[in-house]
């Protein structure tokens, strides 16, 4: 399990205030930060804690910048189902960010190659991302990283697999409709954020969680490769560490 972190909750309700409130915490020491956000369901409920905390306790984004992880290929920025779309109802349009400073991979643009470098060059002109959020797909993948990804890679256009497809058509009215491609961060560029926290819920992603932890480095499990950074958190609730090893367990932390 190398260094990472892992804590354990009861379910996703107490995984998401945990996850708010590293986020939060990042915010006040650094109000000018550098945010790497991620869509999916997983992180909906640690938006909720963040709005509430902005509307309620005064926490304050109006000085940070985000980048998001992925976008899909071909979904313009007002698509419903867009990334863009996403982060707005379910962050941006409630709390304080200047949209300016708020990037997201246009999946739609004419030259995609050139997308992928300049968000790659915006990244580090920012300065780095300084704190990450990440979902795992339950085939082991982080951003659209899929198995297979190296630790080297970089923003890409990748192939999404047929699991992902499929895990991602509730989103839409039919599995036709989903994108089969995605502009995503790479496991470099993630690898480059200073501080990473993985959040994973429910018994569908048990079996990843375990490869991530216990199984070896290995671009199979993208997020296996977390293992090389040094300050990566894992926030697991119940069913979603119901494989793991009581080792494993028993080096964890309870919140
Ligand atoms: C989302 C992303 C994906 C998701 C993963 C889990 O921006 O990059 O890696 O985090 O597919 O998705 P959910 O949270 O819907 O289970």
């Amino acid at each position: 399990m190398s260094n990472v972190k892992l804590l354990l909750v009861e379910g996703y309700q107490e995984m998401s205030k945990v996850a708010a409130q590293l986020f939060a915490q990042e915010v006040k020491r650094k109000p000018d930060l550098v945010l790497g956000l991620a869509t999916g369901g997983t992180p909906v409920g640690m938006y909720e804690e963040l709005i509430r905390m902005h509307r309620t306790e005064g926490l304050s984004f109006s000085q940070a910048t985000s980048f998001n992880l992925d976008e899909y290929v071909g979904l313009e920025a007002q698509h419903p189902q867009s990334y863009r779309t996403y982060m707005q109802e379910h962050l941006f349009g409630q709390i304080d960010m200047a949209a300016e400073r708020t990037n997201i991979p246009r999946g739609d643009a004419q030259d995609l190659e050139q997308e992928c470098s300049r968000y790659e060059q915006a990244i580090a002109e920012a300065g780095g991302i300084d704190i990450q959020v990440l979902g795992i797909g339950t085939n082991g993948h982080i951003g659209f990283n899929e198995p297979g990804s190296s630790a080297s890679s970089k923003t890409r256009v990748v192939q999404l697999t047929p699991s992902t497809i499929e895990a991602n058509a509730r989103f839409f009215e039919s599995v036709e409709e989903v994108p089969t491609q995605a502009v995503s961060m790479g496991i470099a560029t993630i690898l480059g954020a200073k501080k990473i926290v993985l959040l994973a819920s429910g018994e569908a992603k048990a079996q990843a969680v375990r490869d991530m932890l216990e199984g070896e480095m290995t671009p199979d499990v993208p997020a296996s490769l977390l293992q090389m950074h040094d300050d990566v958190t894992v926030i697991v609730d119940a069913p979603a560490a119901s494989l793991l090893s009581a080792v494993t367990i028993g080096r964890a932390k309870t919140e």
